[in-house]
């Protein structure tokens, strides 16, 4: 049985201050939640505190980057051994505006994965998806397998046990428009097909594909409706406790 995730990506918003607000306040509402996976990724800076505060619940804490090396003379950056102290489960990896501001490639994002993997405990969250050119050109299909292919390339099935992929398609991310249902199961069917071709049968049926992109309380049932979607990565709607709790709500109702 996979696990259903309700993950939320805060990418560049919230001081400390706010953070630790917000974690008091989802730790005081999901005491009756039982199933769902819940993940919240803050800023580097809040991931300590925040990971403190929620220490002994069921919401785990990720962070939205790291480097691929262990330590040295990497100014601005941050390890996977730092962000394991800090108290986090999960680091996202390869987020589309990763990629698309700031030079990542699926070398990198392969790179970052298997140093992620030589930690104890963390679990990367690795982020697919096209652009609105790529799709409208007929491209959307191998847009995605080469990500998943040169991001994963090498991993061994054991590895893979640790991973969670997003897809997100950018055309969707941040701009209200998701994509239905059927857009997005289609994409997760495929990844599914795909991780059996490299993997095996029972990797491609343990692993959690979440979709990310305008995921909200008023969609998010009827993706998570949809055989292949494993839950959300989201962004602007896990900004506020009530949304955000409100979707580990739904997705708790719907059995997972
Ligand atoms: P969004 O972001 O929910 O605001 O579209 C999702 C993401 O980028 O992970």
């Amino acid at each position: 049985m996979r696990k259903i995730y309700v993950a939320g990506n805060w990418k560049m918003n919230k001081t400390k201050t706010d953070a630790v607000a917000f974690a008091l306040e989802l730790k005081s509402k999901i005491e009756p939640f039982e199933k769902t996976e819940i993940v919240i990724c803050p800023s580097f800076v809040a991931l300590a505190p925040v990971a403190d505060i929620l220490q002994e619940t069921r919401a785990g804490v990720g962070a939205q980057n790291v480097h691929w090396e262990v330590s040295g003379a990497f100014t601005g950056e941050v390890s996977a051994e730092m962000i394991e102290s800090a108290g986090c489960q999960y680091v996202i990896i390869g987020h589309s505006e990763r990629r698309q501001y700031f030079g990542e490639t699926d070398e990198n994002v392969n790179k970052k994965i298997k140093r992620v993997l030589q930690t104890c405990c963390l679990s990367p969250i690795v982020c697919v998806g096209e652009t609105l050119e790529q799709r409208e050109s007929g491209k959307m299909k191998e847009v995605v397998e080469t990500q998943i292919k040169n991001g994963l390339a090498g991993l061994s099935t054991a590895q893979m046990e640790r991973i969670i992929i997003a897809y997100e398609p950018v055309w969707a991310i941040g701009t209200g428009v998701t994509a239905t249902p059927e857009q997005a199961e289609e994409v997760h069917g495929f990844i599914r097909e795909l991780l059996s071709t490299i993997f095996d049968e029972t990797i491609a049926e343990n692993t959690s594909i979440l979709y990310g992109g305008s995921v909200k309380p008023d969609n998010i049932e009827s993706l998570l409706k949809q055989n292949n979607i494993d839950g959300g990565l989201i962004g602007g709607a896990s900004l506020k406790v009530d949304s955000f709790v409100q979707m580990i709500e739904i997705a708790e109702k719907m059995g997972n």
